[in-house]
């Protein structure tokens, strides 16, 4: 079982991960985990903050000549903005009481609910924690999930299918293609005319001093059939995904498959038939086939298949051999340059909410979180499924499975 805690504030000296139940034998880079934390930082609509850091990751401990050795992994993150926050963020009394005290909560952060709950009257003791910088550290953790789950060919791809209620009209695309379309655009959006739109409308709220949400599609391929389990209510993959994806800063709505559209239709709209193909038959191979929901379901190969994937991937809490697929809702960024009525906790004085500098819309930015924290699911309930304290022990565990099922 992988068990993780991240630590650090937005504008400390750094942000630390601390990351357990990762199998020895596996190869980790901290390119690797560079490479998405770069991924996080990009996408139009972000704010000046993202010009400022570079994320880089320093691995210091659990990993020895590029390979884990079965022990924790800790990982450090400077904020390169520290230098400018020493005395404000220091943790020594001689600098009490540098910087100016924030008593003016901004609506939709934690603000106002975090300094009544902790007792707080410097409001920076809850925003400096609560900040989305923190999933800095979960794209870390996940891009080592990541490395896991690559040694078994399970690969996990996000994009962004709506912003500001412009969705994508692009379907059939196999998962390859998203992946490399999503790659190459700047709001991870696969959909040219969509992302063209999407950009117009970024820069209509940024003139007006608002922001924008949106939707982004995480989809999950290679996942073998039997993740996860009905048996407790919290060992379900769905309810984990649905956690994880849901715990990310300002996501307010989770799907998997075809989520609230099923709510609208006729069962037989909805549920999908299983077929089975002789093993013998040519097997189309994983990219080449598409994975919407709505259209011939996501991998024809040898043995137990479906035509559609409205389940997304996940039956009973198990995953049963389709790719997954999650959808998460992001609400705009809560911080606007044009002003929200909030109170004056000191004076309890009507005032219009203070603006620093912000995103305008970061939901790509979100997309690549989701997959950190979905691949550290992923690789959680795979542990669970074929655990083994080596790299090798688990491939063997997992051969062993991969037979069972060839003969079932
Ligand atoms: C990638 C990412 C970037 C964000 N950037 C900002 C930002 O620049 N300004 C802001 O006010 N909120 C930003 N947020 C959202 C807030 O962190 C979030 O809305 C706030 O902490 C309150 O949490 P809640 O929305 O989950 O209730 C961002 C969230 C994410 C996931």
């Amino acid at each position: 079982m992988i068990r993780y805690l991240t630590a650090g504030e937005s504008h400390g000296s750094s942000l630390t991960a601390i990351l357990e139940g990762i199998p020895a034998g596996l190869s980790v880079k901290e390119d690797d985990i560079n490479f998405d934390l770069a991924r996080r930082q990009i996408g139009y609509g972000r704010g000046l903050r993202m010009g400022i850091e570079k994320d880089i990751v320093n691995i210091t401990s659990g990993v020895r000549w590029g390979k884990t050795m079965g022990s924790p992994i800790s990982m450090v993150i400077q904020n390169k903005d520290w230098e400018k926050w020493q005395a404000e963020m220091s943790i020594s009394t001689q600098h009490e009481g540098k910087g100016i005290r924030l008593n003016r909560p901004r609506p939709g952060h934690a603000d106002l609910a975090g300094a009544i709950k902790y007792n707080q009257r410097d409001i920076r003791n809850i925003l400096e924690r609560a900040s989305a910088r923190e999933t800095a550290c979960r794209v870390a953790v996940g891009a080592v999930a990541k490395c896991l789950l690559k040694e078994f060919g399970i690969k996990i791809i996000s994009h962004v299918t709506e912003i500001g209620g412009i969705g994508i009209s692009t379907q059939n695309l196999t998962p390859e293609d998203v992946y490399g379309r999503a790659e190459v655009s700047e709001l991870r959006c696969i959909d040219d005319n969509a992302e063209r739109e999407m950009k117009a409308k970024i820069d209509e709220a940024k003139v007006g001093g608002d922001s924008l949400g949106g939707v982004f599609e995480i989809v999950v391929t290679g996942v073998p059939v039997g993740l996860g389990t009905y048996a407790q209510w919290d060992k379900k993959l769905d309810g984990r995904i649905a956690y994880a994806l849901m715990s990310i800063q300002a996501i307010k709505g989770v799907e998997i498959g075809l989520g609230f559209e099923s709510a609208r239709r006729w069962g037989s709209q909805v549920h999908d038939e299983i077929y089975y193909k002789s093993p013998s038959r040519d097997d189309k191979g994983l990219s080449e086939v598409p994975f919407d929901t709505e259209a011939q379901g996501s991998k024809p190969k040898e043995g137990f298949y479906r035509k559609t994937n409205n389940a997304g991937g996940i039956e009973g809490g198990i995953s049963n051999g389709e790719h997954i697929i999650a959808r998460a809702a992001m609400k705009p960024i809560p911080t606007l340059p044009k002003p929200l009525k909030s109170v004056d906790i000191d004076t309890k004085e009507s005032f219009n909410a203070s603006v620093e500098r912000s995103d305008t819309c970061a939901v790509a930015a979100a997309g690549v979180i989701g997959e950190a924290v979905v691949a550290i699911e992923i690789a959680n309930t795979f542990l669970e499924k074929f655990g083994g304290d080596s790299v090798e022990e688990i491939r063997r565990n997992y051969e062993g499975y991969l037979n069972y099922i060839k003969n079932y």
